[in-house]
């Protein structure tokens, strides 16, 4: 193989040496540091502050001061105008944003750029142009805002779940405190000073930096009128016994354990890239990842010799380089994880595979696996694992297929290939799972509610449901 020159991205991001959170339009004075870390290289990026309870208070009363004074006095068209401007800034900053989120999280340059990016862009365009139109979402005339949302976001999409997060609430009036994950902060202090740039009034959208203590005292915020989390299932259930009994709102989005079932009759090569793509692109660090294939038995033989093949032409390394398919494992803790879980499903039978390739020397790392011969009772069957690890399971028919798809605590994703559309939207319909596609994976589009059944969570991101989530009388 060739080797490929840096590119030229390279030198795109900068950041400031520390920061501290971003409240009421200004950013404090950096306190209680602690070092965010490029994954792929264990290099320091910069200084971030620990968040404490005191924090998030002046967070929260900033938020609730710009929604009394001024967010829920401007029209929806003032409201779609600032979110207009974001969505534009975040275009001209395009480049940065990718790079800057490459370097913090160890996902590829390519997907960066191609994906976290411009959807993270179209989430802002999509909700400014709804900001003027609430009165027709079909949730009574004039739907109001909840007031201030608490949001707590994962590391997997950094970028992403923050525009996820932030778009519907500010669309529906509502002024924001997001707490980003511990190791993948920057991209939301960017984002602070995309705020900035785009004029938006101070206290709109206000963001404390942080651990699970952080997060935990933004849920807990008595002045807190709802709360969406994207993460842990762990973590979830916590946040639901936390606002039990209160009366805020809460959405959550968690865990997943999809099968992307693959029949006799689908086209196979199209089926491989499908496989590779649910469960390689991001690392695996994806919640809808189609962790487990399901594939029907009469061609386990000839599909796994295949994925194989596609597997051995995968670039692992430098998340910088262009070419790059499969990029840093984001921690040490979660890389700690992944090989934990592998092999407690090796000990419980399960054969695993992966190809030969160069391991950078620091950073985190782990090459695309997949591990054959998996029972339903397998652990690598039943825990996300959340990083590059296929686990394959067999099926003879339809219904048993069905059967083992739904075998699991979790239900946010599947996937079925087929030549036969009859028995896709049968079978889509036996799928207890909030997304469905078919005959290819991976596909978002803010138009489109995202969200799960079970120990996935509940609530819906995206679409129109994504905007009630934010107005009284939406759900
Ligand atoms: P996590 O659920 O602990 O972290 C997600 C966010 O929640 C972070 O911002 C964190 O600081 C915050 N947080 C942690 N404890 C909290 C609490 N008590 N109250 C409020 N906020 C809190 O996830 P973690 O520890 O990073 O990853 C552990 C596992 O969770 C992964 O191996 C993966 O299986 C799963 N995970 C799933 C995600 C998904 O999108 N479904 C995203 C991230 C992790
Ligand atoms: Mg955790």
């Amino acid at each position: 193989m060739f080797d490929y020159s840096p590119a030229p991205e390279a030198k795109l991001a900068s950041f400031a040496s520390s920061y501290g959170h971003f409240i009421g339009g200004k950013f404090t004075k950096p306190q209680k540091t602690f070092e965010t870390i490029n994954p792929a290289t264990e290099e320091v990026l910069s200084q971030i502050s620990h968040g404490s309870a005191k924090d998030v208070d002046l967070a929260v009363k900033a938020a609730r001061n710009a929604y009394e004074k001024t967010w829920s006095k401007l029209s929806g068209a003032q409201r779609g105008k600032y979110l207009f401007r974001i969505a534009r800034i975040m275009q001209e900053r395009a480049r940065e944003l990718a790079v800057a989120e490459t370097l913090n999280n160890g996902k590829p340059i390519k997907e960066t750029r191609d994906f976290d990016v411009p959807t993270s862009v179209a989430w802002f365009f999509y909700y400014a142009g709804w900001a003027d139109k609430l009165d027709y979402a079909g949730m009574g005339a004039s739907p109001k805002a909840h007031g201030v949302a608490g949001q707590v976001i994962p590391w997997n999409f950094p970028l992403m779940m923050l525009a996820w997060k932030v778009a519907p609430a500010l669309a529906a009036g509502n002024t924001v405190v997001l707490k980003p994950a511990e190791t993948t902060p920057l991209t939301a202090l960017l984002f602070a000073e995309i705020c900035q740039q785009a004029e938006l009034p101070d206290g709109v959208v206000n963001i404390v930096t942080g651990f699970g203590d952080t997060g935990a005292a933004v849920v807990g915020h008595k002045d807190v009128n709802k709360v969406a989390f994207t993460g842990s299932t762990e973590v979830g259930k916590i946040i639901a016994r936390q606002v039990a009994g209160t009366n805020k709102k809460v959405t959550l989005e968690l865990g997943g354990k999809a099968a992307n079932i693959v029949f006799d009759d689908a086209p196979i090569d199209q089926a491989i890239e499908g496989v590779v793509n649910g469960i390689f692109f991001n690392q695996g660090h994806v919640c809808c990842a189609g962790s487990r294939l399901l594939v029907q038995e009469s061609i386990h033989d000839e599909f796994i010799k295949k994925l194989k093949r596609r597997m051995e032409t995968l670039r692992l390394g430098d998340p910088m380089d262009k070419n790059t398919d499969v990029g840093a494992i984001n921690s040490k803790a979660q890389l700690q994880k992944i090989k934990g879980l592998v092999a407690k499903g090796v000990k419980e039978g399960g054969d695993l595979w992966q190809p030969a390739c160069k391991i950078p020397r620091n950073g985190f790392w782990y090459a695309p696996a997949i591990i054959d011969g998996v029972s339903p009772a397998n652990t690598v069957a039943r825990e996300e694992i959340f990083g590059p690890v296929l686990s394959v399971i067999t099926f003879r028919t339809p219904t048993e297929a069905i059967t083992k798809a739904n075998n699991t605590e979790y239900g946010l994703s599947a996937g079925i290939w087929t030549e036969k559309g009859s028995k896709m939207l049968k079978l889509a319909d036996q799928l207890n799972a909030g997304v469905i596609w078919s005959n290819t994976f991976n596909q978002f589009d803010p138009t489109s509610p995202f969200g799960g059944f079970k120990e996935s969570g509940y609530g819906r991101e995206g679409g129109r449901a994504g905007l009630a989530a934010y107005l009284k009388g939406g759900n």
